[in-house]
C-alpha cells in the first residue's frame, strides 16, 4: 500500500472510532446531539486522532486503550471549530464543504453543541479506566490514563488551545508583534497536536523525556500546520479548501503571511517539519508513515 492508500484506510479507521462514541439522536436533548453529530461528521482530515495512534505505535503500544482518547480528542478540536466559526468569533459560513454549525442551527444551539462535544469527550476518554483489565501493571496502566487526561485537559484550556484562540481574538483588527504571533499558533493550534501526540506517547508507556521530547516534535507540526493554514487561506479555493478562503482579512487578522510574506511562510513550514522530522527520527522506534505526515504537511491542499 503507498501512503495515500494507508492514510485513506486510516482516516476511515479514525473515522469509525470516533463514531462509536457519538451520542445517539434521541429525547428531548435531540438537537443539541443532531448538531453535535452533524459537526464531527462533517469530514474533516482526522489528523489528530491518526497522529495519536501512531505516536502510540511508535513507542509499541497495541491496545485498543487509545482509541476513547483518539475520539475525545477529535470531539475537542470539532468543537474548537464550532465555536471558532461563530459570527462572534470568526464569522464563517462554511467549513468541510458545508453550512458551519451554527448557520444551520442557529447561534444558540452551537454554542451548546461545542459545550457537549467538550463534556463528552471527558466522559468518551474516561471510558479508558474500564479497559485497563486484569494485567500484572495495573497500577502503571491507571496512572498512564490518568497522565493522559490531565493532558488533555491542560492542552484544550488557558494554558492551550482557549489560550490561543483568547489572544487571537483580542488581537483581531491589531497590530501583532512576532512573539506574540507565535504563542498564538503555539496554542491554538499547537496545543491539540502536542496532545494527540503525547497521549499517544503516554499510553504506550513512554518514558518522560521521550514525552518532552514528542511535546517538542508535535509543538513544531503544529505551528508549520499553522502556517500552512494561513498560507491557504490566501492561495487556495473555497472548493479545494470546503471553508471560506480570505476570512482572516475579513476578520483583519494578522497571520505568519501578513507578517512575514508569502514566501517566507512556505519556506518556513517547510524548515519547521523539517526539523519536527529530524527530532522524529531521533526516538527510538520507527514509523516511517508518521514521518510521511509530517511531510505531508508541507504539501498539503486542504
Ligand atoms: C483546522 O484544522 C483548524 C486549524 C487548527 C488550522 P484542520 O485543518 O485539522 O481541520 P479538519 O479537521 O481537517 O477539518
Ligand atoms: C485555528 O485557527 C482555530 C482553532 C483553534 C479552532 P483558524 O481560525 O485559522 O482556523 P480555520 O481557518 O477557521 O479552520
Ligand atoms: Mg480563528
Ligand atoms: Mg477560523
Ligand atoms: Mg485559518
Amino acid at each position: 500500500m503507498n501512503f495515500k492508500e494507508t492514510l485513506a484506510e486510516k482516516t476511515v479507521h479514525a473515522e469509525d472510532v470516533l463514531t462509536k462514541y457519538l451520542p445517539e439522536e434521541k429525547g428531548y436533548q435531540k438537537k443539541v446531539i443532531e448538531s453535535m453529530n452533524y459537526s464531527v461528521l462533517a469530514g474533516g482530515k482526522r489528523l489528530r486522532p491518526i497522529l495519536m495512534e501512531e505516536s502510540f505505535r511508535l513507542f509499541g503500544g497495541n491496545s485498543a486503550i487509545v482509541e476513547p482518547f483518539m475520539a475525545a480528542l477529535e470531539m475537542i478540536h470539532n468543537y474548537s471549530l464550532v465555536h471558532d466559526d461563530l459570527p462572534a468569533m470568526d464569522n464563517d459560513e462554511y467549513r468541510r464543504g458545508r453550512k458551519t454549525t451554527w448557520n444551520v442551527y442557529g447561534e444558540g444551539m452551537a454554542v451548546l453543541a461545542g459545550d457537549a462535544l467538550l463534556n463528552k469527550a471527558f466522559e468518551t476518554a474516561a471510558e479508558a479506566f474500564s479497559m485497563i483489565g486484569e494485567a500484572a501493571d495495573i497500577a502503571a496502566r491507571y496512572a498512564a490514563v490518568a497522565k493522559a487526561l490531565q493532558i488533555l485537559a491542560n492542552k484544550a484550556g488557558i494554558y492551550g488551545m482557549i489560550g490561543g484562540q483568547t489572544v487571537d481574538v483580542e488581537l483581531t483588527g491589531k497590530a501583532v508583534p512576532r512573539e506574540k504571533l507565535d504563542f498564538i499558533y503555539r496554542l491554538k493550534t499547537g496545543a491539540l497536536l502536542e496532545a494527540s501526540m503525547m497521549i499517544g506517547a503516554v499510553l504506550a508507556g513512554a518514558t518522560v523525556e521521550e514525552i518532552k521530547e514528542v511535546e517538542t516534535m508535535a509543538s513544531e507540526v503544529g505551528l508549520a500546520f499553522q502556517i500552512q493554514d494561513d498560507i491557504l487561506d490566501v492561495t487556495s479555493t473555497q472548493e479545494e479548501l470546503g471553508k471560506p478562503v480570505l476570512s482572516d482579512e475579513k476578520n483583519e487578522k494578522t497571520t505568519y503571511v501578513t507578517l512575514e510574506g508569502l514566501e517566507k511562510a512556505k519556506r518556513d513550514v517547510k524548515e519547521i517539519s523539517d526539523r519536527a522530522a529530524g527530532r522524529l527520527a531521533g526516538l527510538p522506534g520507527k514509523n516511517e508513515f508518521l514521518y510521511n505526515i509530517i511531510e505531508m504537511l508541507v504539501n498539503r491542499r486542504n
